[in-house]
């Protein structure tokens, strides 16, 4: 087979050069070389039939995106029903979080379903997935294994068992013999993941890609990658907890509001479909620093403790440590308790936790963690059956949060009775009181943790 001719594009000029160097020779810029195949066609400008004709809107055949359901229920709930035939999904994923463990469990129930799968890693023997398959309960006839890294020997698995489910584990592994690049580099993983587009699309099979993600949370390989699939999923979750939390970031065929939750089990991933409890079993009441807080991530009501611990700090510039919070909420929360409050905060660190392994990134945590620090710095508890929701503003004033009524209902529901919330909010759900507040001030002042209330126990800090 004739090698097809490679260049070296430069991702931020677009300038190409025969051969790689360490600097773009036209903008300068450094590393920015790109290997890709020199594929173009010489004939651009000359009109040709359209490979399928334009049809009127009316008579695109709608059920051709009919999603399939692979039988995981919290996967067919993020993906809107299941996967499409000939879509292309990739999964993203820090090492070790469950990818791998995921995908053979999704893989063997759409094989009991009766579709035919095909397993292709480049990571691990199949010995080493049988393994994993007897612990997970999951070998079946009609899942198909393959240690394969070389694209034209993927391509050629795809072609010997024809299966409507392809997993591809992982994107990062495989191969392009055309290209001189090692696998993994941004033009392997490029080339790779168009050519098994087109093989999804030709073949109407539903491939998913599994796609390592760097320190810093994104994908690693070009951002085309995002943009040539149909559909991209993060598995996340932290690796000290059980707790998975699978989210998708952009979705053709659906909406991208939908999480599905697992927990991390000797047996692999269970779906956890009543999540709202979950982070609350072993909570204390009674604890300075503690506050709950009713979330939605995508359409789920979360009910997450909110813990913040303050301690006078031997610092210049004392610590600031936030586990599942925003940094640049709490510092921000921070700021606005000292200016608006009155509470003084610069000279104590702060250790702010959502408890769980969960993380809670939206704005309606705000008013919570705001009174944890207050609660905590005063050593005085809040309510066991209280829950805080709202936003809070540089001005120290309090906004709505979307779903306010939903949230309380899930509060109410779990047992809370009492809700402190934004002046505008709507009338509460049955079985739960609010008390609303116009300011984090105010809100300090009426929960009994403000200047004129007696200081709390064991606390050396100054009284508020
Ligand atoms: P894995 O699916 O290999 O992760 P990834 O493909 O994302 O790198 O899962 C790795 C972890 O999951 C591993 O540390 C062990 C744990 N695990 C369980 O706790 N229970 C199980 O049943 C399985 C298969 C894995
Ligand atoms: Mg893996």
């Amino acid at each position: 087979m004739a090698k097809v001719r490679t260049v070296f594009r430069c991702s931020e000029c677009g300038a190409t050069e025969p051969k790689w160097t360490g600097r773009c020779g036209e903008c300068e810029a450094w590393g920015s070389l790109v290997e890709e195949s020199d594929g173009l066609a010489p004939s651009q400008s000359v009109a040709l039939p359209p490979t399928t004709p334009p049809i009127p809107i009316g008579d695109v055949d709608p059920t051709e995106f009919t999603p399939r359901p692979t039988g995981v229920g919290e996967l067919d709930r993020v993906l809107g029903g299941g996967l499409v035939p000939g879509s292309v999904t990739l999964l993203g994923g820090e090492p070790g979080i469950g990818k791998s463990t995921l995908l053979l469990q999704v893989a063997a129930e759409v094989a009991a379903s009766g579709r035919k799968v095909l397993y292709i890693s480049g990571e691990e023997s199949p010995q080493q997935i049988r393994l994993r398959a007897e612990r997970l309960g999951a070998i079946h006839p009609r899942l198909w294994l393959a240690a394969e890294i070389g694209l034209p020997q993927v391509v050629g698995a795809i072609d010997a068992v024809q299966p409507d489910v392809v997993v591809v584990d992982s994107i990062q592994t495989l191969l392009n013999p055309d290209l001189s690049s090692a696998p993994g580099s941004v033009g392997q993983v490029r080339e790779c993941s168009y050519r098994l587009v087109q093989e999804a699309k030709r073949r109407g099979c539903a491939i998913i890609l599994v796609g390592h993600v760097t320190k810093d949370g994104s994908l690693a390989g070009p951002r085309v990658l995002e943009h040539v699939v149909d559909t991209v999923l993060a598995f996340e979750g932290d690796r000290h907890h059980a707790l998975r939390l699978l989210r998708v970031i952009k979705h053709r065929f659906g909406s991208t509001l939908e999480l599905g939750l697992f927990e991390m089990t000797e047996k692999g991933l269970i779906g956890v479909p009543d999540p709202s409890g979950l982070f609350l079993a072993d909570r204390r009441v009674g604890i300075p620093g503690s506050v709950v807080v009713p979330t939605i991530e995508g359409h789920r009501p979360l009910l997450v403790e909110i813990q913040v611990l303050v301690a006078s700090s031997p610092l210049p510039s004392p610590r600031r440590s936030a586990t599942g919070i925003d940094s640049g909420r709490l510092s921000l929360l921070l700021a606005v308790l000292e200016q608006r409050v009155g509470v003084p905060t610069s000279a104590v660190d702060v250790y702010a936790l959502a408890v769980g392994g969960v993380k809670v990134v939206e704005p309606g945590v705000d008013l919570a963690l705001g009174l944890a620090v207050v609660s905590s710095l005063t050593g005085k508890p809040l309510p066991g059956d209280l829950v805080a929701c709202g936003e809070v503003g540089l001005g120290g004033e309090l906004r709505q949060v979307a779903h306010t009524p939903r949230r309380l209902s899930e509060a109410a529901r779990l047992g809370f009775r009492q809700a402190v919330v934004p002046t505008s909010a709507p009338n509460p759900p049955k079985g739960i009181d609010i008390l609303r507040v116009g300011t984090l001030a105010e809100a300090v002042d009426r929960l009994g943790l403000g200047r004129d209330s007696a200081p709390g126990p064991r606390t050396g800090l100054r009284s508020l």
